[in-house]
């Protein structure tokens, strides 16, 4: 039975900027060093191999440093206590950008999660203020490049749950599985993550509903203004068909026939949603016509997208994926990186591939509805690709 949900998605009044000004102001302790070596470990242990975000070991069981630090983290606060504030990376399949102006988009969360925990210190500690120690695994750059808006992303997050860490310390630790890198939705994951650990800690009972409308304040963070799909997926898991409208989003999850599989791959650039949206807007105000053409023939193509979804027509939903890569480009949000990863995972035998999420960098992903595609595809982009995962929608 399909599920229709509607989100509060509370606009507040305060201004945001005057309070993360506030808070940013005050001592902050980002653990920088390890953040690096985990750029570097990531890059190295990579080494062109696709990791399978479905299969049972995570990648950290295979990387002895790391495994030793979630341990450990395991042992002082318990597994469960963590497996609750699992947040999900994402992919879209149709219409990231054209979202953005209230029209249908369908969404698939990925397995690989980031986790989070919060711990606040003692009253009468002396030293207030927010300490984040990033544990999460991510492309070389992607951090460091993202590292202002976290702070403010984090900074609304506890802004919308009445936290001061002026008032009372705290520490925030985040990990996970989930690679982060534009276009996976690593930035709606970890404050999804964060708002679900921010519940366990107070502790406080939040409804999926509440949490996805502290992910989505959050989120403003990263990209001034996001349509919601990011956080939703990350909140709740499946394939969605989301809907941004004038009020609160709508979204639908899909029944899906057979669980689709996928491989995605980054171009290891780090794009900035905030500048791209802002792109297409301007571009949009310069030419209504353009933009309306463009727009109406996306909504005849999502249309179909999700009936060849419904119906489990993988050859349709291949050649539709193709059309919206064609629309991106037109849209000019993909960039040569992208069309040749797609390129030549069609040419590895993908039934279909575009680009996914942001666009100018970030990522593609090649629908493989067999496993000896998916491992053909990914062993083709292997040779091109920084990084390549191998994952299954359901
Ligand atoms: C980013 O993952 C998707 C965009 O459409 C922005 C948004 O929907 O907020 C580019």
């Amino acid at each position: 039975m399909i599920i229709l949900r509607v989100i509060s998605q509370c606009i507040t009044k305060y201004c945001c900027c005057c309070y993360c000004c506030l808070l940013s102001a005050l001592v902050h302790l980002q653990s920088r060093k390890s953040q690096t070596e985990d750029e570097k470990e990531t890059a190295m242990s990579n080494n062109n191999t696709a990791n399978d975000d479905t299969k049972n070991t995570p990648e950290w069981e295979e990387n002895p440093r790391k495994k030793a630090k979630i341990i450990l983290q395991q042992q002082r606060i318990g597994n469960s206590f963590l497996k609750r504030t699992r947040a999900y990376g994402k992919l879209i399949l149709f219409g990231e950008h054209f979202v953005v102006y209230k029209v249908p988009a369908l969404v698939g969360a990925v397995s690989a999660y980031t986790d989070c925990e919060v711990e606040f210190q003692e009253n009468d500690d002396e030293t207030h203020g927010l300490e984040i120690v990033d544990d999460r695994p991510a492309v070389p750059n992607y951090k460091v490049t993202k590292a202002a808006e976290a702070d403010v992303a984090i900074n609304l997050v506890l802004k919308h749950f009445n936290l001061d860490p002026t008032k009372r310390g705290l520490k925030l630790t985040f990990g996970g599985d989930l690679t982060c890198a534009s276009g996976i939705g690593a930035s709606a994951a970890q404050v999804v993550a964060l708002s679900r650990a921010i519940g366990l800690a107070l502790p406080k009972e939040l409804t999926e509903d509440e949490i996805n409308a502290a992910g989505y304040e959050g989120e403003k963070g990263y990209h001034g203004t996001p349509s919601g799909i990011d956080n939703t997926a990350s909140t709740f898991g499946g394939v969605l068909r989301f809907q941004r409208t004038d009020g609160d989003p709508i979204f639908v999850k899909k029944q899906i026939k057979e669980p689709i599989r996928i491989v995605y791959a980054s171009t290891g650039i780090t794009a900035s949603t905030t500048t791209v949206v802002g792109d297409v807007k301007a571009k949009k105000e310069a030419d209504e016509a353009w933009f309306a053409a463009l727009l109406a023939r996306y909504i005849t193509l999502v249309k179909d997208g999700e009936a060849a979804l419904d119906a489990g027509d993988m050859p349709t939903l291949g050649k539709l994926l193709n059309e919206n890569h064609t629309l991106c480009q037109e849209l000019t949000v993909s960039c040569k990186e992208l069309d040749d990863l797609v390129l030549a995972a069609r040419e590895a035998g993908a039934v279909g591939a575009k680009m996914s999420g942001t666009g100018r960098g970030g990522l593609m992903l090649a629908l493989t509805p067999t496993e000896e595609q998916q491992d053909a595809v990914a062993a083709a982009l292997e040779k091109l690709a920084p990084q390549v995962w191998k994952t299954t929608l359901a």
